[in-house]
Order: C-alpha cells, then structure tokens, then sequence
C-alpha cells in the first residue's frame, strides 16, 4: 500500500521499537510462545522511518517472509533477540541513546527455571505427567521507565482478553500507571482475533489514564496513530 508522507515529524529522533513475540525454552528443541507475529512491531517501525526517525527495530521471532515484505526503510536497524532476557539486554542497549521507546514485542512473563540440556523424552519422566517450574521475567519495560534518560518517551502496549466485564479502557488506565509508561496502546485478542491479520483497533491511555486515541484500521494506520500521539505527548 501506498502511504501519503504526512510529515518528517520524527527527524532527528532515535527510536527503538520491540516486536514479535520471546521464546523460552524448555530444551534444546522446544520452547513456550506466543502468537505475537510482530506485524504491529514493523507497521510501528516502517512508519517512524518514513517520518524521519533512526529506528533499532529488536524483532523477537518475526518471520524472515514478513521482514522482507515489510520491505523496512534503510534507516532501520534490525537487531534479533529470542529470549525476554535478550530481548531486555538488545533494549537496554538501545535505549542508552533513544528518544522514543515503543514495546510492542508479546514478551514472556514466565521463563523455565532449569532449562534441559538434553531433550526430554518420555522415557525419562517419572509418569504420564510432567511439571515445568516457571519463574518470573524481567519486566522490561518498567525497568526502562524506572531508567529513564531526560525527554525519553516510553510506549507500551497491551494485547487484553476481554470478557471479566472490565472494560478494556480502565485495564488499560491502571496498566499505564503500574508501568509508568507516558502512553499506553492497549487491544483487544482472543483466540480469533488479533494475530495474523494486518488489522487492529486501539484505545491509546497516557499515564493519567487519559484517553488520547482510539484508532483502527490497518497495523500500518494505528501505527501512525501511535506516533501521532507520541509527537502529541512529547510537543
Ligand atoms: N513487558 C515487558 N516485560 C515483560 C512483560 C511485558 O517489557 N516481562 C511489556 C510489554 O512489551 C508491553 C507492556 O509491558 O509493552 C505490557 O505488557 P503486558 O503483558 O500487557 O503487561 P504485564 O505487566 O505482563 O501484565 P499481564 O499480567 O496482563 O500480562
Ligand atoms: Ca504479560
């Protein structure tokens, strides 16, 4: 598709933009995911480079097919992380120099304590049942928040499954203060929507919990959205 460019609103900036989704591995040949594809993560990444922003893209997992077809300008850098751990250390690194922060990478909550050096197999286990002891990750982004350089912008995102009655708005709302994050990009999913699709729709909370904007359309849309708020808040 063709994109009108609007603006060079984001010359001048350093951005680093997460996507995909972490792995953890259980062993050498498997691991626990997600679903994230990391489409939203290059739309957010594509549309910052064309608004005139030097962007480190950390891909977690993104499909070698979706990253050639996102066809990613030159002025973005692609750094691959597989693991939370990784992925953490790759933004790190990449927010010692960067104006704007957006994590949309699907990062593991629960890493395997004890990873298996060899494959684990059927003949080992003690029964018909095995019990993985999972553990806390890193949470990345707070610790980018609590690290925060002078004028930085933090962007989170939240993929939400909707259904206990709370609105997605207020989940959203006490998210972006228990992060501390200057906008929060909250969606909904579930086991038919969200992934694989180039769509999305979007309620955008800043830290106050206000609402900023709610678009939808294609990734690449609610992409430009995002950093539409982004000038916003930091202007
Ligand atoms: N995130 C992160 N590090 C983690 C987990 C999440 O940086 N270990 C980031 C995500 O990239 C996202 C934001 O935090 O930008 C919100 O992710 P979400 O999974 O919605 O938040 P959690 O605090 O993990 O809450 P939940 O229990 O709802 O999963
Ligand atoms: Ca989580």
């Amino acid at each position: 598709a063709e994109h009108v460019v609007r603006r060079h609103d984001l010359a001048g900036l350093r951005v680093a933009v997460s996507a995909g989704g972490t792995r953890e591995p259980i062993d050498p040949v498997r691991f626990i995911g997600n679903r994230s594809s990391g489409r939203q993560g290059l739309a957010l990444a594509a549309a910052a480079a064309e608004r005139g922003a030097e962007v480190v893209l950390v891909a977690a997992h993104v499909d070698r097919g979706l990253l050639a077809e996102a066809a990613l300008p030159t002025a973005v850098r692609i750094v691959a992380a597989g693991t939370a751990a990784e992925l953490g250390e790759a933004m790190r690194s990449a927010a010692v120099v960067a104006d704007v922060i957006v994590m949309a990478a699907a990062v593991a909550d629960y890493r395997v304590e004890g990873i298996a050096p060899r494959k684990l197999t059927k003949e080992s286990a003690a029964g018909p049942a095995i019990t993985l002891e999972l553990v806390e990750t890193d949470d990345i982004v707070a610790g980018l928040v609590r690290d925060r350089r002078e004028g930085q912008t933090i962007v989170g995102f939240a993929a939400e499954t909707p259904g206990d009655g709370e609105a997605l708005i207020d989940r959203a709302r006490r998210k972006a203060a228990r992060k501390g994050v200057d906008l929060l990009a909250a969606n909904e999913v579930g086991w038919e929507r969200g992934f694989e699709t180039d769509r999305n729709a979007l309620v955008i909370v800043d830290v106050e919990g206000r609402v900023v904007a709610e678009p939808r359309g294609t990734k690449r849309d609610v992409a430009e959205a995002v950093w539409d708020a982004v000038v916003a808040v930091r202007s």
